[in-house]
């Protein structure tokens, strides 16, 4: 019945059959409303133009840098205790505002848990607009630059998790990420294992870990792009740049003045080449969307990612030989032990996803050292948990799942059943 209905429709309908079971579905609060400017201040527009209160803090890691870490407060929990904390990242070249451009208010996993009760932060990993700050004042920039996102595991995760803790008194949390942030989490559990048990559960989103698709299997627009990045990684760094697009603010405006100048089926083409041939993000305000949730990155941060799917499994960056001996003593960097990561994994994953190939993945998740929960979305491109209109359909398993993690709703077994019920009715929605 579905095949050429479109989701509204196929919403109304199923609103219709399932009734109360549906309930969460079928209230749309609106549209999300957007800053019309893409400052380092659209997070804080974002949150309170559509009703919520802002918070924000600096963080210093280990290592010096100042990230920042933002928090939604919901405008009925404003006291001490605000809920059981849920820490969100984003994924490469994003920062946080990732979490809440979903054209409708109701998908935005940030706000629907905020409202679900839970106290929403979003924290904003180094080399992102608002995370460039470092307590040496006088660091060289090639210097402040020389990070991957190994560093990002290791010393601005836990800088965010003990800050969280200290301050809301819990003892754990729970981490949800997209794409690279969840490469983010699987190095901090496997190079800092304690931190396992500051975090209850990790609910992955079209995540990014090991070398998941095979180079022939990616289309040849990406595989030529993971060919070419390294070389002109190497320009930029030789030239003395290892930020990636320093004027990010204008790089955002310049982005959004083409978007719109090309339209909307160009970009859609663009992105179907990218990444994968779903995709749902609403003609509307796409370009707002996109410019919004651009983040900034080191050039080094792009090479690991490229080396993921050049080398043999998950390892930390790879030097060069001369280089990787001193730095580890092995010609080869060393793998990550995923047998360490021991915090619960929930994977929601694509079936087309041109990053993460389920077949992949299911051969990661086997080498973990705790248990997991798997959820396949089926024709979600990459970019959809972002801002693909069919991530709505997809949030009410999460919230079930959350619920029961945290001992809010009486299901306490969600998680261990290891799995969600079929989303296939999810593939022929527009
Ligand atoms: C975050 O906090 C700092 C210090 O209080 C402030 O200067 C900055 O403007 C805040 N950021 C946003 C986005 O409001
Ligand atoms: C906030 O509190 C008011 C008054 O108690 C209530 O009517 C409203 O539903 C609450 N909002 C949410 C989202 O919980
Ligand atoms: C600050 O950075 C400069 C330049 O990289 C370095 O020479 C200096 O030792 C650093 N100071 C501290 C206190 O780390
Ligand atoms: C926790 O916060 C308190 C007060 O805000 C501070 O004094 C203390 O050093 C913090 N503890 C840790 C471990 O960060
Ligand atoms: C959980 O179970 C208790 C006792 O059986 C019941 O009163 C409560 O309404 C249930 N809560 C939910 C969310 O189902």
């Amino acid at each position: 019945m579905a095949i050429n209905m479109s989701s509204s429709n196929f919403l109304f309908v199923l609103c219709l059959v399932c009734g109360a079971v549906a309930a969460g579905l079928c209230q749309s609060r609106g549209k999300t409303i957007f800053p019309r400017t893409f400052g380092l201040n659209s997070i804080r527009l974002l949150i309170e133009g559509n009703g919520y209160g802002y918070e924000n803090y600096t963080v210093t890691t280990e290592d010096g840098y100042l990230l920042n870490l933002n928090r939604i407060v919901h405008p009925n929990r404003t006291g001490s205790d605000r809920g059981y904390p849920l820490l969100l990242v984003n994924g490469y070249f994003m920062q946080s505002e990732a979490w809440l451009v979903q054209q409708e208010l109701d998908s935005n996993l940030g706000f629907v848990f905020a409202d679900k009760g839970y106290d929403v932060w979003l924290g904003d990993q180094r080399g992102t607009e608002r995370s460039k700050g470092h307590i040496n004042q006088t660091i060289d920039e090639s210097k402040l630059w020389d990070f991957t996102y190994h560093e990002t595991g290791v010393y601005d995760f836990p800088a965010f998790i003990d800050f969280i803790l200290n301050k809301t008194n819990h003892e754990d949390l729970i981490f949800s990420c997209m794409s690279l942030g969840c490469t983010f989490h699987s190095v901090l559990g496997s190079k800092r294992p304690s931190y396992n048990q500051k975090i209850r559960a990790a609910i992955y989103f079209v995540p990014v870990i090991s070398n998941n698709r095979q180079p022939e299997e990616l289309n040849s627009f990406v595989y030529l792009m993971l060919r070419t990045v390294p070389a002109l990684t190497e320009i930029s760094e030789k030239s003395g740049r290892i930020e990636w697009h320093p004027n990010l603010g204008n790089l955002k405006k310049e982005f959004y003045h083409v978007c719109r100048l090309l339209g909307y089926n160009l970009y859609r083409l663009f992105a179907k080449i990218m990444f994968g041939s779903g995709f749902h993000i609403p003609h509307e305000k796409m370009c707002n969307v996109i410019a919004l949730s651009m983040g900034g990155a080191s050039s080094r941060v792009t090479k690991h990612i490229v080396q993921v799917f050049d080398n043999a499994g998950f390892s930390e960056f790879d030097y060069g030989r001369e280089e990787n001996l001193k730095k580890y003593g092995t010609a080869l960097p060393p793998l990550y032990d995923l047998k360490k990561i021991t915090t619960p994994i929930a994977f929601y994953y694509s079936d087309i996803d041109q990053f993460t190939s389920p077949k992949g993945l299911q051969k990661t998740i086997k080498l973990l050292g705790g248990p997991s929960y798997t959820c396949e979305l089926p024709n979600f491109n990459h970019l959809d948990v972002a801002a693909g209109s069919t991530f709505r359909f997809v949030l009410p398993d999460v919230i079930n799942l959350l619920d029961s993690l945290t001992g809010r709703s009486n299901d306490t077994e969600k998680f261990k059943s290891g799995k969600c019920p079929s989303m296939e009715w999810i593939r022929h929605l527009n």
